[in-house]
């Protein structure tokens, strides 16, 4: 039985008050822990404020991104220790906009992902097509890298330890969510790929999340699904109320 995740990528919203604010409401709203784990990520700016609030709660925290190497002269990134110590115990690794805007490639993620398994950090590791490519037809294509090339080498790790969102990049931001076919036909295939390179306990314990219009209205039928294991949330995670209806669901 795999415990399901729901975390919120707040992306670059919210000042330190802010966060507070928003980890606040959903700190007060959802108290039931043990049946969900939540997760935030708040801009890294926000990280030790709102980890330092969270401390004793059931809420753990994410960094969005990370860079590889441990320390250096590598301006304006921080790595897996640095995000530790801010009290995070999360990172999200290789998302869509961060391949977009920032050129991140397999190969990169990969290295954050050996990084952050090395560092005691989970990562939710975000793989997905562009609409182009799934129109094309490379849809399996594409997914099948992303996952193989990222969790390239991989290997010493619990099952809980490591995390997979799909996010098609056209549902992200989009309204347009991916229909349970297809978000289902899709989480069934990365199960299928984590049986090639991993035992059955463990292909069948890895958490994958589905991310991309997730809201309060379509999240039941979307976790209902077997190999939906949870959401990556974005817009809908900005807004308390919202954010605990779908941990609800
Ligand atoms: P939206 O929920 O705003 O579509 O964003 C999804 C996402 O990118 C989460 O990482």
């Amino acid at each position: 039985m795999r415990t399901p995740v729901i975390a919120g990528n707040w992306k670059m919203n919210m000042t330190v008050d802010q966060a507070i604010e928003l980890v606040k409401g959903i700190h007060y709203g959802y108290k039931n822990p043990g049946q969900v784990d939540v997760v935030v990520a708040p801009p890294s700016t926000s990280i030790h404020p709102v980890a330092q609030y969270l401390k004793d709660s059931h809420i753990s925290v994410a960094a969005q991104n990370m860079h590889w190497e441990e320390s250096g002269a590598f301006t304006g990134e921080i790595s897996a220790p640095f995000i530790k110590d801010a009290g995070a115990d999360y990172v999200i690794i290789g998302h869509s906009e961060r391949r977009q805007y920032f050129k991140e490639t397999d190969k990169t993620v990969n290295k954050k992902m050996h990084s952050a398994i090395k560092h005691d950090l989970i990562p939710i590791m975000c793989v997905g097509e562009t609409l182009g490519e799934r129109e094309d037809g490379r849809l399996q294509d594409v997914i099948q890298r992303q996952v193989m090339d990222g969790l390239d080498g991989i290997e010493s790790f619990a099952a809980t330890d490591i995390i997979i969102a799909y996010e098609p990049v056209w549902a992200i931001g989009t309204g347009k969510t991916a229909t349970s076919e297809q978000a289902e036909e899709v989480h069934s295939f990365i199960r299928s790929l984590l049986h090639k390179i991993h035992d059955t306990k463990k292909a069948n314990g890895i958490r994958i999340l589905y991310g991309g219009s997730m809201n309060s209205k379509n999240a039941a039928e979307l976790l209902a699904l077997p190999n939906i294991d949870g959401g990556l949330i974005g817009g809908a995670s900005l807004v308390a109320s919202d954010f605990i209806d779908i941990i609800r669901s």
